[in-house]
């Protein structure tokens, strides 16, 4: 097969991934070790406790995407990794494995931004959309409206003043006693419920940008006023209401943005772009597939086609970053 594949490696939250893209961006492998059930009981990522894990779980993960790709490491011609932003000690490990992976086989190293890389998520043969267009990234750490006018990188143009979208999807759930983290069980729950039964306000904030946290408040009283033993029966309208409510501001805001940049292509990227209710909503934006919503090493090792690659060894001393550049 000769040199013909990336191997993008993904552990800046609390999933250990290892991805298999070839250099003309068809996926073969993607491997994804959730450390949800070691979080749940704390009610959400413990910095700590994930780094650790991701130390125990990377080189198993990187094997499993190569055995499943039927590949080896001798067709890897360059391995990418996701510098930043996330949990710093989480991206080290794998930044650190990234490095020593490519320094033992003298392979180049590309340095991928998390969030370029849900975006390179939509550019993966066959390729959903092709730039300019305008991109909602709605994950657990970020709520982003992006203008994509080349595949290199994008413009942020709205952003969240407050909590994530996810991270309300995720706040939500709690207060449900629905667990951690709950995006993906609260999208279950609404479907049996009715979005109309309580009326949840959606927060207007100047220019493009969200807010959420007065959305989770309001949720909190209104369970606090529900009789005791109501909650059982109320719990599918509660929350097919709430998810209406985040639905409907991405939605708005992903559509004015549209409009002010004059960029009629839309794409939905990151985790809650796994949101049922809002993928029906956004019937005719170009969605990431669903495999790759959630954070993965296919859609990293997809952004380094894109981005230049460091040669070997001159990436030993790079660093990872926790916020945005
Ligand atoms: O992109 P991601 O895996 O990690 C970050 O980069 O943050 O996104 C995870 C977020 C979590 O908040 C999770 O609850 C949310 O995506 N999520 C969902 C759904 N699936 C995952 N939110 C709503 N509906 C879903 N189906
Ligand atoms: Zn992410």
């Amino acid at each position: 097969m000769g040199s013909s594949l990336i191997l993008g490696i993904e552990t800046s939250c609390d999933e250990t991934a290892a991805g298999l893209v070839t250099t003309d961006g068809r996926a073969v492998a993607n491997v994804v070790a959730s450390q949800a059930d070691l979080h749940s009981r704390y009610g959400g990522v413990v910095p700590e406790v994930a780094s650790r894990r991701h130390l125990e779980l990377v080189a198993p993960v990187v094997q499993e995407a190569l055995e499943r790709g039927g590949a080896s490491l001798d067709e890897v011609d360059r391995v990418a990794v996701t510098a930043g932003p996330g949990l710093i000690g989480a991206l080290l490990v794998g930044l650190s494995a990234a490095k020593a992976l490519a320094w033992s086989r003298r392979l180049p190293l590309v340095p991928v931004d998390h969030l370029h890389g849900h975006v390179a998520s939509l550019y993966l043969e066959p390729e959903l959309v092709k730039p300019p267009f305008l991109c909602l990234l709605a994950s657990g750490g970020h709520t982003l409206l992006l203008e994509v006018r080349e595949r290199s990188g994008f413009r942020v143009v709205g952003t969240t003043i407050d909590d994530a979208a996810g991270e309300a999807f995720d706040k939500g759930a709690r207060l449900l006693g629905l667990g951690y983290p709950g995006g993906a069980k609260l999208d279950r729950l609404a479907r049996e419920g009715d979005p109309e039964a309580y009326d949840f306000p959606v927060a207007r904030v100047p220019g493009l940008d969200f807010s959420f946290s007065g959305l989770k408040t309001a949720l909190l009283y209104r369970v606090r006023e529900l009789p005791a033993g109501e909650l059982e029966h109320r719990r599918a309208d509660l929350a097919a209401s709430y998810q209406r409510a985040i639905v409907k501001a991405l939605v708005g805001r992903t559509r004015e943005a549209s409009r002010a940049s004059g960029l009629e292509q839309i794409a939905v990227v990151g985790g809650v772009a796994a949101n049922s209710e809002l993928r029906g909503s956004l019937f005719d934006a170009a969605l990431a597939p669903l495999e790759l919503c959630t954070d993965n090493g296919v859609m990293i090792a997809s952004a380094a086609r894109y981005v230049p690659s460091v040669p070997y060894p001159e990436y030993l001393a790079l660093d990872a970053y926790a916020s945005a550049a």
